[in-house]
């Protein structure tokens, strides 16, 4: 199986959240971590490693630090993917907003497709208003950026943000602190980071989140460490209120610690830890799970799997959720 991603390197660095917990992580791994910048304000520092554990105590972000400014970001407000705007007349008055960003790069085109079709041919959710937008850092290569031109033009569900294409290397903050911004006319009550290898049902989610609070969340697959059971959230997808998100745009620490380099879901989850955010904490294990090599472990009321990294999983993916069924291709003229 490949992994391509960040996700792999989770169970390497699970063992080292917690300051216990140093003493089970390989030497390299240990340099790396203790050659990262400490973070956070002077108290939080003093904790040292512990900061990653929870509880630590708040520090609240200065205000109106933006670290990055939009370039041509395409955030058309004309296409709604995952939602059937266009269906029955009368539709109940949404009473919850998200917004689903998809992180992905330039190249991956195929992948893109697929997962916009997979959010395109959902059931829509009810009384909700969900957008999916696909988002890229800066596209550089003039081929790519002719193609994800002609994309946005034809779908309107793509945002660029101000940062160079990388995985682990402060995209998600990118994404997270420009959200507020590109999003001011219309907030969303919550945020979501998730990737393309991963199958989310978004109304599955959304009627999880529809009784939860609509601040301080953050919500996803909790990675346990050590007593603590989701000190963060999978990066496979997470859910934060739009607060939290506000929160992260304006919180000059991680900037002046420089601390956006990393596995970006294990950061995000210190970031909110120092700071006190992100109390009401949902882990939706179960139902947010890894497909095994076999893929012989999909349940029915997932909400969403992680680790699609190639057609063939996709397609197992579509079979098993009857997104293909009642198609007879040999049918077709
Ligand atoms: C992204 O592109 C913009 C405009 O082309 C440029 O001003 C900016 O420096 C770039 N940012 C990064 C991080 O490469
Ligand atoms: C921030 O950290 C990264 C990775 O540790 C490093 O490459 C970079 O030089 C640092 N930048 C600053 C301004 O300290
Ligand atoms: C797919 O369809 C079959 C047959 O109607 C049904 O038994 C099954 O529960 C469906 N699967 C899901 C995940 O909805
Ligand atoms: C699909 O079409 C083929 C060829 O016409 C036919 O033999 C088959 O029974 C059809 N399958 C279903 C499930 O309708």
């Amino acid at each position: 199986m490949k992994t391509t991603s960040s996700h792999g390197l989770h169970h390497l660095h699970t063992a080292s959240l917690c300051t216990p917990y140093l003493l089970l992580v390989p030497l390299g791994l240990l340099a790396l971590l203790l050659a990262l910048p400490s973070l956070g304000s002077s108290h939080a520092r003093s904790q040292g490693l512990g900061v990653l554990c929870r509880g630590a105590a708040g520090t609240d972000g200065g205000g109106g630090y933006h670290s990055v400014a939009p370039t041509g970001a395409d955030e058309k407000k004309a296409s709604v993917v995952a939602d059937a705007d266009a269906e029955t007349p009368p539709r109940p008055q949404p009473d919850l907003s998200l917004l689903v960003g998809v992180l992905t790069m330039p190249s991956r085109r195929e992948r893109r497709d697929i997962v916009r079709m997979a959010y395109a041919l959902q059931p829509p959710a009810s009384a909700a208003r969900v957008d999916v937008r696909f988002v890229f850092c800066n596209v550089t290569d003039p081929v790519d950026a002719a193609l994800v031109a002609v994309e946005a033009r034809r779908h309107g569900d793509i945002v660029v943000l101000d940062c160079a294409e990388n995985m682990n290397d402060g995209k998600t903050h990118a994404y997270l602190s420009n959200v507020p911004r590109l999003f001011a006319s219309s907030p969303y009550d919550y945020v979501m980071k998730t990737d393309d290898d991963t199958y989310l049902r978004v109304a599955a989610l959304v009627e999880e989140l529809r009784g939860k609070p609509r601040h301080d969340v953050y919500l996803g697959y909790g990675f346990p460490v050590g007593d603590d059971p989701m000190p963060f959230m999978h990066g496979m997808g997470y859910v934060v209120s739009w607060d939290v998100a506000r929160w992260v745009s304006t919180n000059q620490d991680i900037l002046r610690h420089n601390d956006t380099h990393g596995p970006e879901d294990l950061l995000l989850g210190k970031w909110l830890n120092i700071g006190g955010r992100g109390k009401n904490r949902y882990d939706l294990k179960p139902r947010m799970y890894d497909l095994n090599w076999f893929m012989d472990n999909f349940r029915p009321d997932t909400i969403a799997v992680h680790l699609l990294k190639d057609n063939r999983r996709w397609a197992a993916t579509f079979k098993y959720f009857n997104v293909t069924a009642g198609i007879n291709l040999s049918h077709l003229p």
